[in-house]
């Protein structure tokens, strides 16, 4: 049978979204539409002392304000962290006169046109009783609790004698890795369009990840039963978490169309984007490494500080990625959340890992030059053959064929390990690696599969392609079950009226929705088959169906090819218009035997200019064990993506919180920097594919995000190589080198 599995299958929306025809949430045309626009509060902690919307209320075209003094009440939502809710900002705005963070909406202004809506915002007149805002961690450590279990991790972990093996240790290593406050800035900006029908039902477009949370979100804050809310959600202009949960605009949005009884349109500014979708919270990490002489580690301790919220909150797992990337016998670890008055911080591009493998991944260089060894050396005396967190084996590990493959492919042999020797012209050379690490989350999904009696087949899930080639790889995999080729498939997600999925998070699409997909589409085959083997008019009659293939939209013998039928045929003659077959995958509920994670290993160049510490990557490569690759384009863009977000880490992204204001100093893609095409040269991705028998009927463990997660540790290595600076706190800024 020919795979279209494995195949390097161009994107089937490309042309959907090179030609504009790729409707995204703020480009639904709805009939009466009508445009909100928001106030957002000036301080950040303290309450509104007088509230006048007189003005805004008779400006042209205003149809109302809502505030806290008509708005619905909305209790606390349920928390997508620890109560299975589909929130992280579980304390919403307009319910009463505190202000729990700039840029909190304090009325939602709607109008005929989005011109006048935000002229109207302009006009309505707030004063305040302010109070200091909580903004720095450090000053409020003292005060650091630990947070809500979040999918079964807890905030304090602990295996063997840590403080003994540390005590015993030849080599001993303490130090603090610092990372910042960071924003996702997807470049399609959160919009919702809300709008009710006569019976009460509701219809919102929203820029999402999952549009079933984003239901569960709505129906709970409304109170309304989930099937009178209708989700929809075709594309997503990149997503990296900010879009994974529901946020108070999309309910906001609901609420101004239930109130005025027209269909509502609001879509955020840019400088919204930093106040209204959750950040990455800021980490102060403390590690204490104990090794002996020949680099077997005994020890390691890693503490992490992260910041929590009084509205809701996102734990930063940073140290999740240490309980299992070594074998090492003794490890502690502990996660406390400082409350501070930002806003809610939420998962963003590799939550924990990211953040967490700069500071272990940066201590192991420390370590390795130390010692010293080889920093592959290290990793490899150090490899854990099975989890060391729970004892089972792995679903597969190919993580050893990917340090050997990587660092021939970058010629690491040829590195001289002494820092600063390595030299091109004036300009120093730095080659830094480090391991990747990212579990493989199943989450529940379900898909159904329609095969057609023109010979074609639709399958639809209710979950989103964020622009990583979901719509693709679906395609692939139900091309392969169904024996059809991929232009006779075509895939739809983005809509609750299409089945249960907990939507394209945590790398799990693959994981979780492949199978569901495989699934529906061998059930919707199976039943054609069925309808063949007990049909005497089918050469396939009285056939085993173990012994049925398909290709091409034909069904045959396996072993007697000339005996064959096609989906069209068997369908016309029972009188079909259409088999639709179902699939259901429970991977939470699913008895774990084996730890399922994808690993890799980053090597980086860097240049660093000695006069003025600017650092400039000169090239990188990662190599990823994730499984079977189902699309090597989709999953190389993927790979290649990962470690761009991983150089804006490293180098550049940086939300600075105005310390008495307590609002972002340059909400804006010019004063929040993101990685560029100059800041990107050679970038190469690879994969080393292991038979993975254990993750799911695919073999495939989920890509994506595993590509961030050694990236930043990888350049900070090659930073200290280049220089002999050891930057331990991100980003790494020319100030922080001279
Ligand atoms: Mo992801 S940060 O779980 O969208």
């Amino acid at each position: 049978m020919s795979s279209a599995i494995g195949a390097a299958l161009d994107r089937v929306d490309g042309r959907l979204k090179v030609t504009g025809q790729a409707t995204y949430a703020a480009e639904f045309a709805v009939k009466g539409l009508t445009h909100a626009a928001l106030v957002p509060s000036r301080i950040a902690r303290g309450r509104i002392t007088q509230l006048d919307t007189s003005a805004a209320e008779s400006a042209p075209g205003v149809l109302g304000v809502m505030t806290h003094r008509n708005a619905a009440r909305i209790p606390r939502l349920k928390s997508v962290v620890s109560e299975q809710g589909a929130a992280v900002q579980t304390v919403l705005p307009l319910q009463n006169d505190l202000i729990r963070y700039a840029g909190q909406p304090v009325a939602v202004v709607v109008a005929e046109t989005y011109e006048q809506a935000q002229y109207a915002a302009e006009l309505v007149r707030v004063q305040y009783e302010a109070q200091p805002p909580r903004t720095r961690l450090e000053q409020y450590a003292h005060e650091a609790y630990p947070h809500q279990p979040m999918l079964g991790i807890v905030s304090d972990y602990s295996r063997g004698d840590p403080p003994r093996a540390l005590s015993e240790a030849d080599v001993c290593l303490e130090q603090t890795y610092t990372t910042p406050i960071e924003h996702h800035n997807p470049m399609e900006p959160h919009a919702t369009i809300a709008a009710w029908d006569a019976t009460g039902r509701l219809a919102v477009y929203d820029t999402t990840q999952g549009v079933h949370l984003t239901r569960q979100g709505l129906a709970e804050a409304l109170g309304l039963p989930i099937d009178k809310v209708r989700v929809v959600c075709p594309f997503v202009g990149g997503g990296f978490g900010a879009k994974n949960v529901v946020w108070p605009y999309t309910i906001l949005t609901a609420f101004a169309a239930r109130h005025l009884g027209r269909p509502v349109k609001l879509a955020l500014t840019r400088a919204q984007m930093f106040t209204s979708a959750g950040y990455r919270s800021q980490t102060h990490q403390e590690l204490k490494v104990g090794a002996r002489r020949d680099g077997t580690l005994t020890a390691i301790v890693h503490h992490a500080i992260a910041i929590g919220s009084e509205i809701g909150e996102f734990p930063e797992t940073a140290p999740e990625v240490t309980k299992i990337l070594y074998a090492c016998p003794n490890v502690e670890t502990s996660v406390r959340l400082v409350r501070l008055d930002i806003g809610a911080p939420s998962n963003m591009r590799a939550p924990g890992e990211a953040p967490g493998s700069f500071a272990l991944e940066s201590a192991l260089d420390e370590l390795a030059a130390a010692l010293p060894v080889d920093p592959i050396e290290l990793r490899l005396r150090n490899y854990a053959e099975a989890d060391p967190d729970t004892g089972m084996p792995w679903s597969s590990k190919a993580l050893r064929a990917s340090y050997e493959q990587g660092a021939e492919r970058f010629a690491w042999a040829q590195r001289n390990p002494a820092p600063q020797s390595m030299r091109d012209g004036g300009l120093l050379v730095g080659w830094g690696m480090a391991t990747a690490s990212y579990p493989s989350y199943g989450f529940p999904a379900a898909a159904t599969a329609v095969i057609r009696a023109d010979g074609s087949a639709i399958v639809r899930c209710g979950t989103a392609d964020l622009g990583t080639g979901q719509y693709t790889v679906m395609t692939q995999i139900a091309s392969d079950a169904l024996g059809l080729e991929p232009e006779h498939v075509v895939v739809q997600l983005g809509d609750t009226e299409q089945p249960f999925s907990l939507g394209a998070s945590g790398s799990s699409s693959v994981r979780s929705v492949g199978p569901a997909v495989r699934l529906a589409t061998e059930d919707a085959r199976n039943r054609v088959v069925h309808l063949a083997l007990e049909d005497q008019a089918s050469p396939l009659f009285g056939y085993s169906a173990d012994a049925i293939a398909v290709e091409r939209g034909d069904l045959f013998v396996r072993h007697e090819p000339a005996r064959r039928e096609s989906y069209v045929a068997i369908l016309a003659r029972h009188g079909l218009g259409q088999v639709t077959g179902t699939g259901n995958v429970d991977l939470v509920s699913t008895p774990a035997q084996h730890r399922v994670n994808a690993f890799g290993a980053q090597f980086v160049e860097v240049r660093v200019d000695p006069d003025f510490g600017l650092v400039r990557i000169h090239r990188a490569l990662g190599v990823f064990d994730i499984g079977r690759v189902i699309n090597r384009k989709t999953a190389r863009s993927q790979a290649i993506g990962g470690m761009v977000f991983g150089i804006g880490m490293a180098l550049l992204e940086h939300t600075q919180i105005h310390p008495q204001f307590g609002k972002a100093i340059s909400p804006d893609l010019a004063g929040y920097l993101l990685p560029v095409h100059a800041d990107v040269p050679a970038i190469d991705a690879a994969f080393i594919e292991v038979e993975d028998p254990y993750v799911n009927s695919l073999g495939a463990k989920g890509a994506g995000e595993i590509a961030v997660t050694g990236m930043a540790a990888a350049i900070a290595n090659a930073v200290y190589h280049a220089t002999g600076r050891r930057i331990r706190n991100l980003p790494i800024t020319n100030q922080a080198l001279l």
